[in-house]
């Protein structure tokens, strides 16, 4: 038992994920894993000593897998599994220096992420963190005409930074509110996930300008660093609703105070931002139309679940040799 023990392929688990995933790697009699079993991030002294000649890393966004990591890991390392759709927490250049192939979660998250984003949206263009706010602490004095009045989504035009699979599977949810037209931008045209929403490919400039909401769902890439900034806000409308579920380093947050203090726009609502957590004393949380959630947009029993077995699932076909299930191309 130990000699078989002592010659399976040796993972490090950085975060108590979810079940499932858990399950999968105990039954799989494939791998010996050590796992940071707590709901917080493992301190990074501590990752670096645990990760010291491991086959394989599962890891979650927190952790940052850089050069550092990699060398303290050392030449065992082959595969490195994230569970996350987003990969802008990984040296990608590194790795594939290294020869590590990358496993990550798509799809799984896609109806989670699209159903906050719609949540979000209402809640920030109906101002309903205020309302219930005034509702609670005596604000509500009478019905009156035009108190606690947002922007509603019928007639609308609804703009997209990034068109994915998130993207569209947020214009089918927002559809049947009655959205006239579907825009949206990205490095190019994406036809065909374009026609399954029937959205047109306008410029950076014209996205701006013409959606009454705008809806970031684009990759943290060295391109979209910082993209939502004073430039942006200042040509779209004083209607206008941002909502950001995508990554907080897209948005240049001190522009986006400047246009939400100063009613350049009307609302923004983001379960992303920079840093995570934001501080409780950031300028934003004093704004009432700004709507901040803490990263929750995958946050849904089903989802964790299947990111985490999607993510053990990814690791183990990588330590097999075989392609995984879900692999990024580096
Ligand atoms: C991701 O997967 O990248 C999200 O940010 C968390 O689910």
């Amino acid at each position: 038992f130990h000699r078989a023990m002592s010659i399976l392929p040796k993972v490090y688990v950085t975060r108590k994920v979810p079940p499932d995933g858990l399950d999968i790697l105990r039954k799989s009699g494939q791998v010996q894993f050590e796992m940071w079993d707590s709901d917080d991030p493992v301190p990074r002294v501590e990752l670096l000593k645990k990760v010291k000649g491991c086959d394989g890393i599962l890891c979650v966004l927190t952790e940052k897998i850089d050069a550092q990591l990699l060398d303290a890991a050392g030449p065992n390392l082959k595969v490195l599994s994230t569970m996350s759709v987003g990969f802008d927490h990984l040296s990608l250049d590194e790795l594939k220096k290294r020869g590590i192939r990358v496993g990550y979660t798509p799809e799984v998250l896609t109806d989670a992420v699209a159903e906050l984003t719609v949540a979000l949206l209402l809640a920030t263009s109906r101002r309903l963190i205020e309302a219930t706010h005034e509702a609670k602490t005596g604000g509500w004095g009478t019905w009156r005409t035009l108190w606690l009045c947002g922007h509603e989504l019928a007639n609308s035009t609804v703009g997209i930074l990034g068109l994915g699979r998130i993207g569209v599977a947020i214009a089918e949810r927002l559809k049947p509110f009655k959205v006239k037209k579907f825009i949206y931008t990205d490095v190019e045209p994406r036809p065909e996930l374009a026609n399954m929403i029937e959205a047109e490919y306008v410029s950076l400039d014209e996205l701006a300008k013409e959606s009454d909401f705008l809806a970031i769902c684009c990759a943290l890439t060295p391109e979209t660093h910082g993209i939502c900034n004073w430039n942006l806000f200042s040509k779209m409308k004083k209607n206008a609703i941002f909502i950001n579920t995508s990554r907080g380093g897209v948005v240049n947050q001190e522009d986006l105070y400047e246009a939400l203090s100063t009613g350049l726009i009307a609302g923004a609502g983001l379960d992303v931002t920079t840093p995570e957590p934001l501080p409780t004393h950031h300028p934003l949380f004093t704004l009432k139309n700004c709507v901040i959630l803490p990263h929750i947009a995958s946050a849904s029993y089903t989802t964790r679940n299947s990111m985490s077995a999607l993510a053990a699932n990814n690791l183990l076909a990588g330590l097999r040799g075989e392609p995984m299930p879900k692999e990024l191309k580096l």
